[in-house]
């Protein structure tokens, strides 16, 4: 059984994400993950098999900020060496429209296997848009809940007891989110290529096209026809 969309050389293929985005995202993953372990030691507080593994509580609780300050240094390095890819991005979300709102309704029947025609698409479709919203969201109130509640003596008594169920909530919604992301991003048949795109930064051209119409048209086809004229 074959998990991940195979890698294809033979087939052409077009760049979806740089170097820094990879790094970024993958960075966040790893902090991420080590985050809600380590989080969960200190959010269940009894479940000692998961504290073992950091070392007991308190190991956890070191293990948590060390994570934390890595995944902090991944935003930084982002918004520092990828000033462009993140404005791209931004201004990508901007185009939310009713293809968008489309696709969003649409999906879940795809995602049951009935075949749907999707409309056209820039480079992150809606449900990646919204994706990229709910997602950061999530993980920027955790980073700022979280350093709150690592310096209390600085902030007010009441900020510090808000932030609690802030980083809670955040923490269960971002995880839900990164789930779902998690899984349509690398098993997910129809949209398995993508993980490529994030892994080695390329993907498909016919998938490209096939996906994220309005994107490929306006980076990779006219291009194309330069090449043929
Ligand atoms: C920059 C990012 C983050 C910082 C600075 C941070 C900081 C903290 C701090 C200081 C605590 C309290 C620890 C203690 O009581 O000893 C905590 C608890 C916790 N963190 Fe984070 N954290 C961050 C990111 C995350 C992420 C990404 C997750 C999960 C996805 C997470 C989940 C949790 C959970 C579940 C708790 C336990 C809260 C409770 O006891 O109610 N944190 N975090
Ligand atoms: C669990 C493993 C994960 C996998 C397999 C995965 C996979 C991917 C892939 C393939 C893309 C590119 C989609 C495209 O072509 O547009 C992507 C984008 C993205 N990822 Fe992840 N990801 C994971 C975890 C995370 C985590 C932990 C976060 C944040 C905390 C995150 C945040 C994002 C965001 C914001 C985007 C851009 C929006 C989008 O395309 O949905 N990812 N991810």
């Amino acid at each position: 059984m074959q998990w991940l969309t195979e890698y294809r050389e033979d087939i052409p293929r077009v760049e979806r994400f740089n170097i820094h985005s990879r790094v970024t995202h993958w960075g966040h993953t790893v902090t991420f993950l080590i985050c809600l372990l380590t989080g969960l030691v200190l959010f269940l507080n009894g479940c000692d098999p998961l504290a073992t593994i950091f070392g007991g509580y308190n190991g956890a609780g070191l293990v948590h900020r060390i994570s934390a300050v890595g995944m902090t240094l991944f935003i930084v390095y982002f918004v520092l060496f990828n000033m462009r890819a993140l404005a791209a991005w931004i201004m990508d979300l901007f185009r939310f429209g009713v293809n968008d709102i489309i696709f969003v309704c649409l999906f879940p029947l795809e995602f049951l296997g009935f075949k749907v025609k999707m409309p056209p698409q820039t480079k992150f479709n809606g449900g990646e848009k919204g994706n990229s919203i709910i997602t950061p969201t999530m993980v920027l109130l955790l980073v700022l809940s979280g350093y709150i509640m690592w310096f209390p003596a600085i902030f007010p008594a009441w900020l510090v007891a808000l932030c609690y169920p802030i980083h809670d909530l955040a923490m269960i919604f971002g995880t839900f989110m990164v789930c779902m992301h998690g899984y349509l991003g690398s098993f997910h048949p129809g949209s398995g290529e993508s993980f490529w795109g994030m892994w080695k930064g390329t993907v498909r051209e016919d998938w490209a096209e096939h996906h994220h119409k309005v994107w490929y048209e306006e980076n990779y086809a006219e291009k194309e026809e330069e090449k043929t004229e």
